[in-house]
């Protein structure tokens, strides 16, 4: 109760509007003030399109996958799981993102080689890539640059440098053919930013569609009347202003980030794991 107040004094004031976009805020403000939410009766009539229009669903590329992006996915699949990717060789990035467990530790800040602990919580990396920007204060554009940091960094992976984390795959024997299937016709094929390279393309498939987003591809069975009541309620709170689809995000969350504010984080996310948003 105390996060939604403190919203809402937020939303109420013009120094929430300074960080959004005027035309942004302006729509937002309209359709609070019009009561396109409150003028809905509950108990299961439609939701006002005016809301729904705000979202996209979250659907996988329409495009079938290439051969090579096949080999990508694969490789990127293994590299995430295996801890020679650590000085220490046993941390990979599935200590700290566990996809069988929502893709996050439960703990407030994961451990890295020999224990250490970052600063900042981890996120997960499910939906990660549809972010408009990667990491707390948004310093990766996307997940395939965002790849290298966790090997470098000292208190997570702490490989060092890109040419040393090269010539540990190098000297895994394994790897040559699965780089060279994912990367074709590439002289030297395995390296670090190849690495990086095939672990985004990975990410981009760890996508979690909802029953919310068959409502928007058009099922308006597929939800109670209750979890429409409560699409309702995020948009009249003004939730939305922050957490919205990636387009329109990154009109107004851009400028926050850039000021060392934390980027709004996907609320898909934030069903398995342990969090105060807003609270911090
Ligand atoms: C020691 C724990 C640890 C390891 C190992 C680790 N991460 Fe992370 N990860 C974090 C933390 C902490 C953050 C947030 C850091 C920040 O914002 O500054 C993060 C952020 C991310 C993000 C950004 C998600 C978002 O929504 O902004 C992605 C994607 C990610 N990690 C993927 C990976 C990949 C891929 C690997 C392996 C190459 C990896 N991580 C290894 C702890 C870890
Ligand atoms: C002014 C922008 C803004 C508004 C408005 C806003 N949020 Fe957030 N939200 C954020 C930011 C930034 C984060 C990430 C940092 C944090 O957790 O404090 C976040 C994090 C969250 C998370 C955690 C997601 C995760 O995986 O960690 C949830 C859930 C959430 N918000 C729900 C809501 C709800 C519900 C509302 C409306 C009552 C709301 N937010 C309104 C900016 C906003």
């Amino acid at each position: 109760m105390r996060t939604v107040a403190a919203l809402l004094t937020l939303l109420g004031t013009t120094g929430c509007s300074s960080d959004i976009e005027p035309e942004e805020a302006q729509a937002t403000r309209t359709l609070i003030r019009e009561g396109a939410v409150a003028r809905e009766k509950a108990g299961g009539n439609e939701l006002n399109p005016r809301i729904v229009r705000r979202f996209r669903p979250l659907a996988p590329p329409a495009r079938a996958m290439s051969k090579m992006d096949e080999a990508r996915v694969e490789l990127g699949r293994v590299l995430y799981y295996d801890p020679r990717l650590s000085r220490t060789k046993d941390v990979s990035c599935n200590s700290c993102h566990p996809l069988a467990d929502y893709g996050a530790t439960h703990d407030s800040h994961s451990a890295g080689v020999e224990g250490k602990r970052g600063a900042r919580n981890a996120p997960s990396v499910y939906n990660a890539s549809r972010h408009f920007a990667q990491f707390w204060d948004g310093r990766a554009a996307n997940v395939e640059e965002q790849a290298g940091g966790p090997m470098l960094n000292a208190a997570e992976m702490g490989m060092g440098d890109g040419p040393h984390v090269t010539s540990v795959l190098r000297a895994i024997k394994g790897y040559a053919p699965l780089f060279a299937a994912a990367f074709p016709g590439r002289d030297d094929p395995v390296s670090f930013e190849n690495a990086c390279a095939a672990i985004g393309t990975f990410e981009r498939g760890l996508l979690t569609p909802s029953r919310w987003d068959r409502y928007l591809l058009g099922e308006k069975e597929i939800l109670t009347p209750q979890e429409k009541e409560g699409a309702r309620t995020f948009a009249n709170l003004g939730c939305l202003v922050c957490h919205r689809h990636r387009r329109a995000h990154r009109r107004s969350a851009a400028r926050e980030a850039g000021r060392g504010g934390a980027v709004a984080r996907s609320i898909r996310q934030g069903s398995g794991r342990r969090h105060a948003p807003h609270d911090r």
